[in-house]
């Protein structure tokens, strides 16, 4: 028996994205729904280790942190959005202290500030090693208390309701009774994260399957810079380690790269060693791998003391234990995996999409920060600023806003229980695999085209069972992953250079002009049914029409 919902904003996602957004509506007085997959803390915004950059050092600046936001971004950051963020990093994070996130302090009481890739100052802010963790719980904590937000768990996202190319808020599938409900509201924000489970082997949780991109994408909104997908260089090689980051930050505070034998090898890759952007390390590493035929490099901080270690990377430190590896001795066994969906759903610098009342915030988003390489400790960062820009938006654009015509329920009418599953775990295991080996760290046009034959054959397999049978969240997330992987490899496909986190053998030089790809849905209705997303219209864009 499927259910109907009214709320004035319904936010899809609870992670650190979302539940910015939501607090700030709520607190103005909005009735906010917010739905997520599983359980409130399970999106990736748990899994954060490393912290938060900010600009609070005094021998800091926003110019530096711009500065080397555009380094890391290899040209193609869009500067207006990396000055809108940098210059609001510090109020984000003392709104977050303002909510109860506990960072942790120096000796003389101020915050204790830690170094990754590409940071040419110490900047990031954090709580150990598990900042995520606490920036999530007390996140939750406040929205449980907030009396106009409404959580709803286990339910999974699966169009969005279209009216009049508007947007009044979303089919959503309750995973416990199986029922599809219908979730209408005034505006509708996507903060479900990004898309790393494409690939085989990633440092993200279960539900990143890119659900929001491919939502939006159906609904018509234009998505950017699919191809820069960010490999973290060092996640924990153990067999019964599924997807356990060790945290840049341990290379920030003096961590080395070792192969088997005990040299270091980044310098022959980058004058910054260990401390290169993550597209380098993990290309060196990838690299290394492949001309020694070896499983995986290591990663050592043993000269530092126990004691420091254990104030400041505890988790790392009690997970590696768990399964045998003591790092205040031993080197750590690491590969790179996929961590970061740096393209996304095109928005303006309030959340905006292409689509009237809906909004993408967090790693769903492109706003231009990351342009093609992310630096470490951005993206939280990004979900903070951009969360409250969106509630800020909603709130002043809910007065002239009109309430959702009632949407037809659910059909399903046509479809039965499926009886033949193994599809969908045979297809969701093929798809992660290509994508790793064809469309990974290093490419070729040859190997993406194989690719893109797969996906398509993929989709359509996938399409079709979907027009058959009842949908599972397995199914939907299936449905998502075909999506996303079709536009990442059109986007790497449509890239003619080597650039930040794209590198292909076919094409090794980088452009004299940095352009974004820009990925155009069918029916795309175009200028009047929202911003246009980048400041610059698609001038210093490839734009490709689907
Ligand atoms: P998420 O936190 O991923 O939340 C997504 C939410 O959407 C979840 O609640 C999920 O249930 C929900 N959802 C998804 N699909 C649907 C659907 N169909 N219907 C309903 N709900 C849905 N960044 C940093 O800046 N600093 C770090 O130190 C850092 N460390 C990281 C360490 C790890 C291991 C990982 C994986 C990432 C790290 N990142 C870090 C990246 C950063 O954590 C993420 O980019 C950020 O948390 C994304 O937040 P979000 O709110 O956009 O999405
Ligand atoms: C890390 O702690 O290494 C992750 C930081 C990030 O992804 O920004």
């Amino acid at each position: 028996m499927s259910s109907s919902y009214q709320h004035d904003v319904l936010v899809l996602g609870s992670g650190a994205a979302g539940l910015t957004a939501a607090l700030g509506m709520a607190r103005a007085g909005l009735r906010v729904a917010v739905i997520c997959k599983r359980d409130l803390n399970e999106g990736s915004t748990w899994w954060a280790q490393g912290g938060i950059a900010a600009v609070i050092d005094e021998a800091d600046t926003v110019e530096d942190h711009i500065a080397d936001t555009l380094v890391a971004g290899a040209g193609l950051c869009r500067e207006e959005a990396v000055r809108f963020t940098v210059e609001n990093s510090r109020a984000a994070v003392e709104w977050l202290v303002e909510q109860g996130v506990e960072f942790d302090r120096g000796a003389g009481g101020g915050f204790h500030l830690t170094r990754e890739g590409g940071h040419g100052h110490r900047r990031i802010i954090h709580s150990a090693d598990a900042t995520g963790r606490a920036v999530s719980e007390t996140l939750t904590s406040r929205a449980l208390a907030e009396p106009n937000i409404q959580i709803y768990t286990h339910r999974v996202g699966i169009d969005l309701i279209m009216r009049d190319d508007r947007c009044e808020g979303a089919y959503v599938l309750n995973q416990k009774s199986g029922s599809v409900d219908v979730f209408q509201a005034r505006f509708t924000v996507l903060a479900t994260g990004g898309a790393s489970k494409v690939y085989l082997y990633t440092s993200n949780p279960d539900g990143a399957t890119g659900d929001g991109i491919a939502m939006a994408w159906r609904a018509g909104c234009r998505v950017s810079n699919l191809e820069f997908n960010q490999f973290h260089p060092t996640c924990l090689y153990h067999p019964k380690a599924k997807s356990f980051l060790i945290t840049e930050a341990i290379r920030g505070e003096g961590g080395v790269l070792l192969l088997p034998d005990g040299e270091r090898f980044m310098q022959r890759y980058d004058p910054r060693g260990e401390l290169a952007p993550r597209d380098i390390v993990a290309r060196a590493i990838d690299h290394e791998m492949k001309r020694l035929g070896i499983d995986c490099v290591y990663l050592d901080i043993s000269h530092k003391s126990p004691d420091f270690l254990l104030e400041h990377f505890p988790t790392v430190k009690a997970r590696c234990l768990e399964l045998g590896i003591d790092i205040t001795r031993d080197p750590i066994p690491v590969v790179p995996a996929a961590h970061y969906t740096c393209g996304g759903v095109m928005v303006d610098f309030e959340g905006r999409t292409d689509v009237a009342n809906l909004y993408a915030i967090g790693e769903t988003s492109c706003t231009g920060l990351h342009g093609a390489n992310r630096m470490a400790s951005n993206s939280l960062l990004e979900c903070l600023v951009y969360g409250q820009a969106a509630a800020r938006s909603i709130i002043a654009r809910f007065p002239q806003s009109s309430e959702p015509q009632p949407a037809r329920a659910w059909d399903e009418s046509q479809v039965v229980d499926s009886d033949e599953d193994v599809v969908i775990s045979h297809n969701w295991d093929e798809l992660r695999r290509f994508m790793w080996d064809f469309v990974g760290i290093v490419r070729t046009t040859k190997r993406l085209q194989r690719a893109l034959n797969r996906a398509q054959l993929l989709k359509q397999e996938i399409a079709e069972y979907y027009s058959n049978y009842r949908v599972t969240n397995d199914l939907l997330e299936l449905r998502s992953l075909a999506v996303v992987a079709e536009l990442i490899i059109r986007s790497a496909l449509a890239r003619k250079e080597s650039r930040g986190l794209h590198f292909t053998l076919d094409y090794p030089e980088l452009e004299p002009v940095a352009r974004d790809t820009i990925l155009v849905p069918p029916g795309f209705r175009g200028e009047g049914h929202g911003p246009t997303g980048f400041a610059d219209g698609g001038e210093r864009a490839v734009v490709q029409q689907l």
